[in-house]
């Protein structure tokens, strides 16, 4: 399984991909699968409306089984962002509710609910990790007030990999019936997750890093129970209807997520997305998990055995605090990361191999 996952990449002998909590190359199952539609619209143009949509339904639905929701709980937007924005925008917040997060949140999270916050006079409440950069859950809790109506949290945070405890904060959420939103982007697809399982209200993500496709496809995906309780954003033909339908000023939106999605699809990246996502279901989650942490623990101990200082919460991402030449040495590999946080970035997929390590922790030990 681990091997066939493997084989589904590309391996070049000089470039070292190490930045795939940033952006991660795409897999093989991906990239044919935009070769494919894009021989066929070149060669059929309107001719493969039929397919093309069966296309999209299918990413939807295997999407949705990685989740762990309905298939019509998901919306395809164009970012991470896009997708938080639709969802806080329209929540309905009164003056003086309350949202928590944390001061570590990436932008995409925490600039959309600042911004929804302050149209409808709602309190932001930030709450601070701890100085390693933590994120016990027990600091969110204490925050909770009767005014509080929304956590908006990461599961996995980015700058160095800090997850909350999802299973004890969503049993007080659901107590509390506070709505509980958490963006899976730097888990998803690492780490077995179960929206429904784990009793969370929505969650949302994008394509190009953990699941291996390519930039440009944010999902959200939001319990059936609330769908009524939001409007869309965005508005169009596909709100109410499709592009067959004739203009009704009636507009009655549909009663799906697909009422968030106003209009055409990005299909190539959609079913390339679909792709990757099979290959992860295929491989399983447990198996990528096992593969991803072997791979990161043995960063983070040669990393510590040179004596550097590191960061790392049992994900991939591994963050160092750089010596004056770390970024040149990296570079000359040439190995790619982020300067994040406390220091460098580096986050191993399952597809990368020992060797990929060992080059690395050669690179900075000279
Ligand atoms: C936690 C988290 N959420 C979302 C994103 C991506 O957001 P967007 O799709 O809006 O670019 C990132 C990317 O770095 C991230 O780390």
């Amino acid at each position: 399984m681990l091997n066939s996952y493997k084989n589904n990449f590309f391996h070049s002998n000089t470039r070292l991909h190490l930045n795939n909590a940033g952006l991660a190359p795409i897999s093989r199952a991906a990239k044919d699968k935009i070769l494919y539609w894009g021989n066929r619209f070149y060669e059929e143009g309107f001719y493969t409306d039929h397919d093309y949509v069966e296309d999209v339904l299918h990413a939807r639905t295997s999407l949705s089984s990685l989740i762990g929701c309905d298939p019509f709980e998901i919306a395809f937007f164009q970012s991470t962002a896009s997708a938080i924005s639709q969802l806080c925008f329209n929540f309905p917040l009164a003056p003086n509710d309350e949202v928590i997060t944390w001061d570590q949140e990436y932008a995409s999270q925490i600039y959309p609910w600042q911004e929804a916050c302050k149209r409808k006079e709602a309190k932001l409440i930030i709450v601070e990790s701890e100085k390693n950069l933590t994120t016990p859950v027990e600091k969110i809790i204490e925050k909770i007030s009767e005014k509080t109506k929304v956590i908006a949290i990461s599961w996995v945070q980015f700058l160095t990999g800090a997850r909350t405890d999802l299973v004890t904060l969503s049993k007080i959420t659901r107590e509390k019936k506070i709505f509980l939103f958490v963006d899976i982007m730097q888990g998803f697809g690492l780490h077995p997750f179960h929206m429904k399982d784990l009793g969370i209200d929505a969650v949302a993500g994008g394509s190009h890093k953990w699941l291996t496709s390519p930039v440009g496809v944010g999902f959200l995906a939001l319990d059936k129970i609330h769908i009524n309780l939001i409007r869309p954003h965005n508005v169009g033909a596909y709100t109410f209807g499709t592009c067959d339908d004739p203009t009704d000023l009636q507009c009655i939106p549909k009663t799906d997520a697909l009422k968030f999605e106003a209009g055409s699809k990005q299909v190539l990246e959609i079913s390339a997305l679909g792709a990757s996502v099979d290959l992860i279901l295929k491989t399983t989650v447990a198996v990528i998990e096992t593969e991803v942490l072997r791979l990161s623990s043995k960063l983070t101990l040669g990393l510590r055995n040179l004596g550097y200082e590191v960061y790392n919460n049992n994900s991939s991402i591994v963050n160092f605090i750089p010596r004056p030449d770390s970024v040149q040495k990296l570079k000359s590999i040439p190995c790619n990361f982020a300067l994040r946080g406390p220091g460098i970035r580096l986050s191993p997929h399952a597809f990368n191999s020992d060797e990929d390590i060992e080059r690395v922790l050669s690179a900075l030990s000279q």
